[in-house]
């Protein structure tokens, strides 16, 4: 049984779609819900896991918040961390805790709104919207050091129409991430259990 969390800072909407996905994945578990800002929607839902309100306090640094998260995470037996939307690069604490020897990289996975290796960063919509691109997509990677530059699990492309505004455009690239965010879990299921 792998024993997972999800990490947000915002709407959620991943996180919403991931939980609808576990019921019939006999290898997962959602144990926690972690969102690191108040303003998240998160907070405001009822799941059937806890969610759990952790702000990085100003006075600490990253390896003390870090420290915090991975007791929590231990306190909770969690083996893989699902980010979605979480907006923090993380640091050598937290990646050094979930890194796997076998898959020679973390058990950490992201989803990022655009075909990696363009556009990484926080606004990969806008940022591909604003170069015009007449394709873009969603992209599932596992997480190391730098921003947006681990290994990709998966990629899938979406095109922009001609009339689109960002908004269209977004839209299109949320519908793919519902779909491929539960795709990786399915992957997860199976992982390691023949
Ligand atoms: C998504 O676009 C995801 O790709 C990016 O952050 C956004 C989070 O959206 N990393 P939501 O909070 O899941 O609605």
């Amino acid at each position: 049984m792998k024993n997972l969390a999800f990490f947000a800072s915002g709407a959620g909407t991943n996180v919403v779609k991931l939980m609808e996905a576990l019921p019939g994945l006999t290898h997962l578990r959602a144990s926690v819900i972690v969102v690191d800002q108040k303003s998240s929607a998160l907070l405001n839902q009822m799941f059937s896991v806890p969610v759990i309100l952790m702000e990085k306090q100003k006075e600490e640094t990253k390896a003390q918040y870090e420290t915090r998260l991975v007791t929590l995470l231990n306190e909770y037996e969690v083996s893989w961390i699902l980010l979605a939307g979480f907006m923090r690069i993380l640091g050598p604490t937290l990646l050094n805790a979930f890194q796997d020897q076998k898959l020679g990289h973390s058990r950490i996975v992201n989803i990022h709104p655009s075909l990696l290796p363009a556009f990484p960063g926080k606004s990969g919509y806008a940022d591909a919207f604003k170069a015009g691109v007449k394709e873009s997509g969603v992209t599932v990677h596992f997480v190391d050091s730098g921003v947006d530059t681990g290994p990709i699990w998966k990629q899938q492309a979406f095109s922009r129409e001609t009339n689109d505004t960002l908004e269209d455009f977004v839209q299109r690239g949320k519908a793919v991430e519902w779909k491929i965010y539960p795709a990786f879990l399915e992957w997860l299921n199976q992982y390691g259990e023949n």
